[in-house]
């Protein structure tokens, strides 16, 4: 059985002052908190301080990305090792806005992911395609070269967890439909199984995309979505905490 999981990515968002001050509200406002998998993941900057006001819960340290070497001359750049070193548990690799703004590739996401993984990080690996690769019909072609791609020569599967984030959702307040959600995560789940055989059970995969209070009924109730990915309503206490509160918790 996979246990929902409730993924906050603060993106660029919360100064440190902000992300403690969302922290001291959230926490109470979480029915049963310690019973829920809930993983927050603030910018860099904020991870360690995030990190200290979350020990005594069960909530996972979450990254939204890492460089694909534990140490080097790479400027700007935070390593695998540095974050399991702030017992971070997660990070996420290859989210849309990586992938657009920042030249992600499907090779460099495999190389972060197997980097993640060496320092045993458990990694949430997001694919989606755009809207017009929707338009075009390609969307399972997309989704099958991303997870061929990105999960090439992979051993742990225990460690991922997919989010299936389709790029027109995400901040559009636009949601796939509860069909276009099935479908994606019926072939995501299938094609892990091509991938890792029986172990792929163990793999949960999310939904992301304008996910909120409003919509997570709906979502969770659809077959083999295992939790979500959250961007703008994890940034509000009350919100994230309703979306992790909804009907079937
Ligand atoms: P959103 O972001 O919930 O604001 O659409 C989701 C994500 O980017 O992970």
């Amino acid at each position: 059985m996979r246990r929902n999981f409730y993924v906050a990515n603060w993106k660029m968002y919360k100064t440190v002052k902000e992300a403690i001050e969302f922290l001291n509200a959230f926490i109470p406002l979480v029915k049963d908190i310690n019973a829920k998998d809930i993983a927050i993941a603030p910018s860099f900057v904020c991870i360690d301080a995030v990190g200290r006001n979350i020990k005594n819960t069960k909530i996972k340290l979450c990254a939204q990305n890492a460089f694909y070497e534990n140490q080097g001359a790479y400027t700007g750049e935070i390593s695998p090792l540095m974050l399991k070193a702030l017992d971070v548990e997660y990070v996420i690799i290859g989210h849309s806005e990586r992938r657009r703004y920042f030249n992600e590739t499907d090779e460099i996401i495999n190389k972060k992911i197997k980097a993640c993984l060496k320092e045993n990080l458990k990694v949430i690996f997001c694919i989606g395609e755009t809207l017009s690769e929707r338009e075009n019909n390609e969307t399972e072609k997309i989704l099958n070269s991303q997870l061929e791609n990105g999960l090439k020569e992979i051993e742990i599967p225990e460690s991922i967890v997919v989010a299936y984030e389709p790029v027109w959702a995400i901040g559009t307040g636009k949601v796939a439909s509860d069909e276009q959600i099935k479908e994606a995560h019926l072939f995501v789940r299938k094609k892990l199984e091509e991938i890792f055989g029986e172990k792929a059970q163990t793999i949960r995969i999310l939904y992301g995309g304008s996910v909120s209070p409003e919509n997570i009924d709906s979502i969770m109730a659809i077959e083999n979505v295992d939790g979500v990915l959250v961007g703008g309503a994890s940034l509000d206490p009350l919100k994230f905490s309703k979306i992790i509160n909804h009907k079937q918790n």
